[in-house]
């Protein structure tokens, strides 16, 4: 497995003690890979397992941490069954987070729970929705000045199948690649876009070169192609972690997964140089409007 995963055996979500280890792989961009920790779910629960309770116009199943499900269609029992899962999953990956990365406890922002129960390889996509090409995630409508983005993944399949994706290479490396093509930030168009109400706050310079990342990573063939790269397969029954921010990643395949979204502001970090908005300025030699480090 590439120095990017790291393996972490164990199956309870909670409990578990802090490991320094754990705190550098996942800042320095890696992935924390818990092979046997997996979300069980329920009998009454398996039901749930079915690809037509996503809703058709709508890209994932979604709760925010206070509110109703998103994005699902269902008997009234199903979408209440569905909630009761989605905030047991929740749960479950606080007390995970929690424990492994006690200093960030108290700064984390609970964002929404996801279920994906849609078979990944045979959706389409346009290029910039289509997460099987590498990419850091960005928002779009949801500027964020650097705050970080935590996400906990589990695979919950019921037939043994992996959710497969590749890795790529440190987010240093591909910024120093494509800094140089990235249109400069105006900060106009960003006051325009807020007034517009395309964007929720006003875009940062900082939101700007992720999205510009995103972007020009999605449309890049030649670098999803050849940029260096390492398939990994998160097995049926497992769970990982990333910054997702960070991290670069692109999903191949698999059905039935939960996902957690946490915000962090990145001077909450071990390391706060490490990250996106760390990097980015010292490549950029000026403040990117984020938060301060
Ligand atoms: C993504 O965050 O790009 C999608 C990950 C997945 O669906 O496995
Ligand atoms: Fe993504």
């Amino acid at each position: 497995m590439s120095h990017q995963i790291m393996e972490v055996p164990g199956s309870d979500w909670e409990g578990r003690q802090p490991v320094e280890a754990l705190t550098d792989t996942l800042e320095s961009g890696g992935v924390l890979y818990f092979p046997a920790l997996a979300f069980s779910l329920s009998q009454h629960e398996l039901p749930l397992l079915r690809p037509g309770l996503r809703a058709p116009k709508s890209r994932n199943i979604s709760q925010p941490a206070r509110g109703v499900v998103k994005g699902a269609q269902g008997t009234v029992e199903e979408l209440q069954a569905l909630s009761n899962m989605m905030q047991r999953y929740r749960h479950q990956a606080v007390q995970l987070v929690h424990g492994l990365f006690p200093r960030y406890s108290a700064h984390l922002r609970l964002e929404p729970t996801s279920y994906r129960p849609t078979e990944v390889a045979t959706r389409t996509q346009s290029w910039r929705a289509d997460d099987k090409r590498l990419h850091v995630d960005a928002f779009p409508s949801r500027p964020n000045r650097g705050e970080r983005i935590l996400r906990v993944f589990s695979n919950i399949n019921p037939l043994q199948q992996p959710r497969v994706w590749r890795v790529g290479e440190p987010f240093e490396s591909m910024a120093r690649q494509f800094l140089p093509l990235i249109p400069g930030y105006r900060a106009w168009e960003a006051h325009l876009l807020r007034g517009l109400g395309v964007t929720k706050s006003l875009r940062s310079e900082y939101d700007h070169m992720m999205l510009q990342l995103h972007d020009h990573l999605k449309r890049d063939a030649n670098y999803q192609k050849n940029a260096p790269q390492t398939v990994v397969e998160f097995a049926a029954g497992s769970t990982w972690v990333c910054f997702s921010d960070q991290t670069l990643h692109a999903v191949l395949g698999g059905q039935y997964m939960m996902e957690q979204t946490f915000f962090m502001p990145p001077q909450h970090q071990y390391r706060p140089d490490q990250s996106p908005l760390g990097i980015l300025t010292r490549l950029a030699g000026h403040p990117l409007q984020g938060a301060p480090l």
